[in-house]
């Protein structure tokens, strides 16, 4: 098991990670990228069937990435090398000249979908999914559409994830008060919930408000974080997520999605968007929402960056819950 020197805790733990979103794969139709310290593939058909497979080709290897001319061509993913042939299910199933053979198989990996987001499977050593994310949640149409944002820095998901129980730091690096726990910290196996209430001034459009948040942290492993926020003083509805994926045992890939619900009458005026429709208004406002959200978690980065894994922390009475959570993770770390 690769263990990162940075944070003396393996480099990947056991869990779903984020692969890409739906959107930009219908876009590119082939990406590949190395992710958890493998390179992989990610593809589709036309009927949007998602192949999530080990980059290189099992007849003889050559790399099936869009850069080494890997193309998707009528539902099928094709080798640029001998022109073998690959449904989404990973088999072959035609060559130019010779029948396909039956063990020609591309090495596949599970993929689940929530929200338009794939993400994949890394088990260790190979076993297979141990639990599921949560079905595909349809937002009911007065959300906004996500938009992403992709943080690349040396880090690891347990450390990133941690930052949903560590309470103090909310408001030593973020400056919230009032920063108060609403329910006890719930934990269920894979599944681990964090509830709690913060308060904050902020510059917003030039007016300072008061925002008021009500946060709920919900953790699926360690490579998926979804915040459900209602700030009560606008009575703005954000969900944030947070996914957390190990490139190569240094480089970690933090991608920050939002969304935004309609918001038809805002408790405040919203400085120079009132005369916007709704829908075009909230898309705005998802942008903004975005920008503020990856400004705030580029203050964790600086930290996350250049600290070192605390195996024995020191722990004080204000930091919440983080000797439960390290007990959390073990269970990502199966020997
Ligand atoms: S290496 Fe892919 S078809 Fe030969
Ligand atoms: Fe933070």
């Amino acid at each position: 098991m690769e263990v990162s020197m940075l944070n003396q805790i393996p480099s990947f733990p056991e869990g779903w990670y984020f692969v890409t979103s739906r959107k930009n794969l219908l876009e590119k139709k082939l990406i590949r990228k190395i992710w958890m310290g493998e390179e992989i593939i990610v593809w589709c058909n036309d009927a949007g069937d998602v192949c999530v497979a080990d980059a290189f080709c099992p007849h003889l290897g050559a790399d099936l990435g869009p850069e080494s001319g890997g193309r998707v061509r009528n539902g099928r993913l094709v080798c640029p090398f001998h022109g073998f042939e690959f449904e989404p299910g990973g088999s072959c199933v035609s060559t130019p000249f010779a029948p396909p053979p039956k063990t020609a198989k591309l090495k596949l990996y599970d993929m689940w979908e929530m929200n338009g987001m794939i993400f994949a499977w890394w088990g260790i050593n190979g076993r297979p999914p141990q639990w599921n994310l949560p079905e595909h949640q349809k937002s009911k149409g007065d959300w906004t559409d996500l938009a992403f944002e992709t943080i690349r820095f040396p880090g690891h998901p347990q450390e990133t994830t941690e930052n949903s129980v560590d309470l103090a730091h909310l408001r030593y690096v973020h400056g919230f008060e009032n920063v108060k726990r609403m329910e006890p910290l719930k934990i269920d196996g894979h599944y681990l919930r964090s509830h709690f209430e913060l308060a904050r001034f902020q510059n917003v459009g030039g007016l300072k408000i008061q925002l008021n948040v009500c946060a709920k942290a919900e953790i699926y492993g360690l490579g998926v974080s979804n915040v459900t926020i209602h700030e009560r003083s606008i009575d703005m509805h954000i969900k944030f997520y947070m996914f957390t994926t190990p490139v190569d045992g240094k480089y970690v890939d933090v991608v920050l999605a939002t969304q935004v619900r309609q918001l038809r009458k805002p408790k405040r005026a919203i400085i120079g968007m009132g005369f916007l429709p709704v829908s075009f208004r909230t898309s705005l406002m998802n942008r903004l929402v975005l920008f503020f959200h990856k400004k705030e978690v580029m203050d964790d980065v600086f930290i996350w960056q250049n600290k070192r894994y605390a195996t024995q922390p020191r722990l004080s009475k204000s930091d919440g819950e983080i000797g439960r959570y390290r007990r959390y993770c073990r269970q990502f770390y199966p020997s």
